[in-house]
């Protein structure tokens, strides 16, 4: 069975512009599917879509299922308790969804208690475990700090480590690491690896780096203007791009490693 299945799906804000148009897209257990496209194209909303964490105008048509069930048709309280549980989502900037009263600790230990988490002892070990495999050498410091008292990037691995606790079956990522540098960045990209090898989980990862989506994912999907141009195996579609977009959006990075290129030894 598909964990995701997305049919024919559509969403305007305003009634009248489609934001997605029209999208069709199956993520099968264990698959690493990225989204890639320029800014405006719908990705986010896709992506919102699939938690069902649209705004309340909205409207959506045609078929959007989560481990087979419609999530138009979910009741709220049933899509909460899948989310961080089954399904994770890393927004791109998740230091906006922390309280900024309360102890990263504090908030980590309460995440992980009302998903379920009995024993506090477990609970804090999984806290440290994950923040180290998150290269947050300190463990302790970071649980002790409110969100003011980090950088923005540690924040943001506070906020994966969380999405990757619970081992979901579907982890949704927004640009999840264009905040940190590049050697964290590349340590996030191996720890999904590490999760999808582990556990099974599937990832949709929504990223302007195409290089990360060829080197990490299964397949990639192209968004221009909410419509999913190009979707296909990832080694293929970097090496056979089909859409003048994709081909495009493959040139761009070229010029811009011939551009350091010229740079760096000009
Ligand atoms: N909450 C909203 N209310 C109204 N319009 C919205 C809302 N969110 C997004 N849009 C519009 O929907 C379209 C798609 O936006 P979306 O954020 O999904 O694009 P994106 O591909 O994620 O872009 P980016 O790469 O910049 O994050 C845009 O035209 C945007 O202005
Ligand atoms: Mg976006």
């Amino acid at each position: 069975m598909d964990i995701l299945t997305i049919d024919n799906y559509s969403v305007s804000y305003d009634g009248q512009r489609s934001a997605v148009d029209g999208v069709s897209l199956s993520v099968s257990r264990g698959e690493i599917v990225s989204i890639v496209g320029e800014s405006g194209s719908g990705k986010s909303t896709l992506l919102h879509g699939m938690l069902g964490l649209l705004p309340k105008g909205a409207a959506t048509r045609g078929r959007l299922a989560l481990f087979g069930r419609e999530i138009s048709e979910m009741p709220a309280g049933e899509r909460r308790a899948l989310c961080g549980s089954r399904v994770s989502m890393i927004f791109q900037d998740t230091g906006r969804y922390m309280n900024p009263i309360a102890r990263i600790g504090a908030q980590y230990d309460e995440f992980l208690r009302i998903h379920g988490m009995r024993d506090g002892a477990a609970r804090r070990d999984l806290q440290r475990e994950m923040l180290l495999k998150l290269h947050l050498t300190d463990p302790e410091r970071v649980l002790r700090a409110y969100p003011f008292e980090l950088s923005g990037g540690m924040r943001q691995r506070v906020g994966i480590a969380m999405a990757m606790s619970l081992k979901p079956e579907l982890l949704l990522a927004d640009e999840p690491t264009s905040a940190l540098d590049v050697t964290v960045q590349a340590q996030v990209i191996r720890q999904m690896l590490e999760l999808r090898e582990s556990t099974g989980t599937a990832i949709v990862l929504v990223t302007h780096n195409i290089g990360v989506a060829a080197y990490l994912s299964d397949r990639i999907g192209v968004m221009q203007r909410g419509r999913l141009v190009e979707l296909g195996d990832s080694q293929e579609l970097i090496e056979h791009p089909k859409h003048p977009y994709t081909r495009g959006l493959l040139e761009a990075v070229v010029e811009i490693d011939d551009e350091r290129l010229i740079a760096n030894h000009g």
